[in-house]
C-alpha cells in the first residue's frame, strides 16, 4: 500500500480539494482507494454524503495513536492506495500521517505568505525523512507569479526544483469548486475540461515518483506468466487427447 498525504500550515490551499481529484484520478487508473480524513472540519466526510455512491470510503481517523495500527488494517486487507487529507496547522495526527506516509504533498498556492507556510510541514517530513512534494494549485494560467514561486520553492527546498515541485500546476478554475459542491471530483463534473486533465497528469506524476508503473509491471509480468502456465498446460492436455489412444 502507498500513503499519500496532503498537508500544509495554510488553510485553503487545497489539500481536499487535491485529495478527492487524486482518489478518483487513482481509481481510474485501476487502484483501489480509500480518502481518509484526519480534519475534524470533515470536508471529506461532507462531500462523501453529498454522493449517490459509497466509492471512494472516507475513513476518518482524528487521533495520533490510531494512525498507523490502522493503516497497517488497511495495508493487510489488500488496499493500494490511501490518501490522507489533514486539517491546516500541524497537529499531533497530521504529524502522524506524515511520519507514516510514502509521499507527503505540500499544496501552496503562488504566494509569498502561502510559499513560506510550507516550511513547517516540510521541517517534518524531512524530520521523518520522508519523501515529499510541492503541488502548485491556484496558480493563474501562466505569468511572472508563476515563475516567481517556482524560484522560491526550489530555494526553500534547497533541490533540485524537477524532483520536488509535482507536475503539471493546477490552475484555478471553478470546475474544481463546482465539483465539490456537487458530490463529485473534478474528472466526474468535467472529465473532458483541462482541470480533469491536469488531475489526471498530477496522478501520473505521483505515478512515476512513487515507482508504481513497476509494480503494475510486476504485476502484469506475474499474471502474464500465469496465463501462459495455464495455455501451456491447456496445450499438453490437448496434445495427450489427440495421442492416446482411445481405450
Ligand atoms: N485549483 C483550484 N481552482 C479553483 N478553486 C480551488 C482550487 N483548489 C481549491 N479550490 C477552492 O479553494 C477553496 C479551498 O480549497 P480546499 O478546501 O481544498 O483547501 P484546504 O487546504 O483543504 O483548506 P483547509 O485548510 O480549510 O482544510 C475551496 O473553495 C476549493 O473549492
Ligand atoms: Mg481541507
Amino acid at each position: 500500500m502507498h500513503t499519500i498525504v496532503l498537508a500544509t500550515q495554510k488553510g485553503g490551499s487545497g489539500k481536499s480539494t487535491l485529495a478527492i481529484g487524486l482518489a478518483l484520478a487513482a481509481r481510474q487508473a485501476g487502484f483501489s482507494v480509500r480518502l481518509i480524513e484526519t480534519d475534524p472540519q470533515g470536508t471529506l466526510s461532507n462531500w462523501q454524503r453529498r454522493r449517490d455512491t459509497d466509492e471512494p470510503v472516507v475513513e476518518p481517523i482524528y487521533y495520533a495513536a490510531d494512525f498507523e495500527p490502522r493503516l497497517k488494517m488497511l495495508a493487510d486487507s489488500g488496499l493500494q492506495i490511501a490518501i490522507v487529507d489533514t486539517a491546516a496547522g500541524l497537529s499531533a495526527v497530521t504529524t502522524a500521517a506524515i511520519r507514516y506516509s510514502d509521499l507527503c504533498l505540500i499544496p501552496t498556492r503562488p504566494t509569498v505568505a502561502d510559499i513560506e507556510a510550507t516550511a513547517s510541514t516540510l521541517s517534518v517530513a524531512r524530520a521523518w525523512k520522508r519523501p515529499y512534494s510541492f503541488v502548485l494549485n491556484q496558480t493563474p494560467i501562466r505569468g511572472q507569479r508563476i515563475d516567481n514561486a517556482t524560484h522560491t520553492l526550489a530555494e526553500e527546498a534547497a533541490l533540485d526544483l524537477a524532483d520536488v515541485l509535482a507536475r503539471p500546476l493546477i490552475v484555478m478554475r471553478n470546475d474544481h469548486q463546482d465539483a465539490l459542491a456537487n458530490g463529485l471530483a473534478v474528472s466526474e463534473y468535467a472529465p473532458n475540461g483541462k482541470s480533469a486533465a491536469e488531475i489526471r497528469g498530477l496522478w501520473r506524476w505521483i505515478e512515476n515518483r512513487l515507482e508504481l508503473e513497476a509494480t503494475t509491471n510486476v504485476l502484469i509480468d506475474q499474471v502474464m506468466s500465469a496465463a501462459d502456465g495455464v495455455l501451456l498446460a491447456a496445450a499438453e492436455h490437448e496434445l495427450d487427447e489427440t495421442t492416446t489412444p482411445a481405450s
